[in-house]
């Protein structure tokens, strides 16, 4: 498809944007240098414009001396420290020089890509955007402040999910930027993982949205992640089995550190991501088809659909290590990949018993126990291992298809959206 410009500007006029900020916070720069000096922030070291006559320009006019130490320090600059920087790495990249782990080539060359499926759920995941604002929330609200609206259990269901989630998001994006960001050393999967940080911003963004709009107490939800002991259990056990990559001074390239990346990749992929949404989501979405809290159920459709694919690229990512590096996938790490899988398999299902003491929307924590131990057996088998619960079966069934829905089918068919983005937008 070919874009004219001038459509595409003729377009872009009208386009109300953003409001200015006010100028007491932010001056704008362009304003305030050439025309007024005088008014430039008390902060500011040097004044901006005033030329002096103590450098000459390029055509010989005069400038400040600002610019003409920026000028010199310039012409001092020694290009080949930040070529040794690369460590002899600097050439054009192969595609066989790309390495998930440790690799020595630059990792500024996007292309050649090594890592197709990177790229694609790159494309994926912006195809997908969303936004909590665009979700309207006020039929949950009239709901959550009628006495009569949800029954007690269904009341905690909603707060624990929420206490949960929205301490958890933010573990899970800390954990991304600080940690697998670095230690990821493939440009196509980075991309993907900024892409997903932003999801993660937006997940965040998303909790934040429905605890304000239904009036919560904020204190008692965001704490619950210490307070509370099924929820503080699973934080505990994030925290617990990712301690060595949020370590700012580790580093991979022994088989030791090597190992201890990938079980906490898989700690990180597999568990935090792949099992312990489950059950919270699995109950939201249970009451939105219910027609009950429809757009906190909308919420976590969306986000559910994010996490279904944060899980595969990390499970596409964990399976090319073990390609790339077969050493490390040995007895000792597959027994701790499938423990640590069965561990958070068993606090998910602690948490369902805490959060279901009784039946409530049409399902109990026996039902969820066979759902989660149908969920690890997949976390096992899309690693490589062999499951562990024999003939359990899936009793929702409905979760697989809100998780394969496109955003222009909204489930709860509240209302229809629908992103365009990048290559798919028609002018
Ligand atoms: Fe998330
Ligand atoms: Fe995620």
């Amino acid at each position: 498809m070919m874009l004219n410009w001038d459509d595409f500007h003729a377009e872009e006029k009208p386009v109300a944007r953003q409001p200015a900020p006010p100028p007491a916070q932010e001056p704008a720069p362009a304003a305030a240098a050439p025309s007024a000096p005088a008014a430039a922030p008390a902060a500011r070291a040097e004044p901006a414009a005033a030329p002096t006559g103590a450098g000459r320009g390029s055509d010989d006019a005069p400038v400040s001396d600002a610019v003409a130490r920026a000028r010199a320090s310039l012409e001092k600059m020694d290009v080949s420290e930040g070529v040794a920087e690369l460590e002899g790495a600097a050439g054009r990249v192969q595609v066989d020089d790309k390495r998930m782990i440790n690799c020595r080539a630059d990792l500024n060359q996007l292309v050649p890509f090594k890592y197709d499926w990177a790229w694609q759920k790159y494309l994926d995941g912006c195809s997908n955007h969303w936004m909590p604002q665009e979700v309207n929330m006020s039929a949950d609200v009239a709901l959550w402040k009628n006495p009569e609206g949800l029954t007690d259990d269904e009341r905690r269901i909603v707060k624990r999910s929420l206490g949960f989630f929205s301490t958890a998001d933010s573990l899970v994006a800390n954990n991304l930027v600080l940690a697998v960001y670095r230690l990821i050393t493939n440009p196509e999967c980075r991309q993907y993982i900024l892409r997903q940080s932003f999801e993660e911003a937006i997940h965040t963004h998303a909790y934040q949205y429905c605890i304000e709009s239904l009036g919560m107490d904020e204190g008692e939800i965001f704490n619950m992640y210490r307070e509370l002991p099924a929820v503080a259990k699973k934080a505990q056990w994030g925290i617990q089995y990712t301690r060595e990559m949020s370590d700012p001074e580790f580093k991979t390239g022994t088989v030791e550190t090597d190992k201890a990346l990938l079980e906490n990749l898989i700690a990180f992929y597999c568990v935090l991501e792949g099992i312990f949404f489950y059950c919270g989501f699995t109950q939201i979405l249970s009451m939105g088809r219910r027609n009950k809290m429809t757009g906190v159920a909308e919420q976590f459709q969306y986000i559910l659909r994010d996490e279904s694919m944060h899980v595969n690229f990390g499970v596409d990512v964990i399976n090319q290590i073990k390609i790339e590096n077969p050493h490390l996938w040995d007895a000792q790490m597959r027994d701790k990949a499938t423990q640590m899988i069965l561990e958070g398999t068993e606090l998910e299902i602690q948490y369902a018993r805490d959060t279901m003491p009784r039946g409530v929307l049409g399902m109990n924590a026996k039902m969820m126990e066979e759902y989660l131990q149908f969920i690890a057996n997949r976390r096992l088998a899309q690693l490589g291992l062999p499951e562990q619960f024999k003939g359990v079966e899936n009793p929702f069934p409905w979760m697989s298809e809100i998780m394969d829905l496109r955003k222009e089918k909204n489930f709860f068919e509240t209302r229809v959206i629908e992103y365009q983005t990048g290559g798919s937008l028609s002018w």
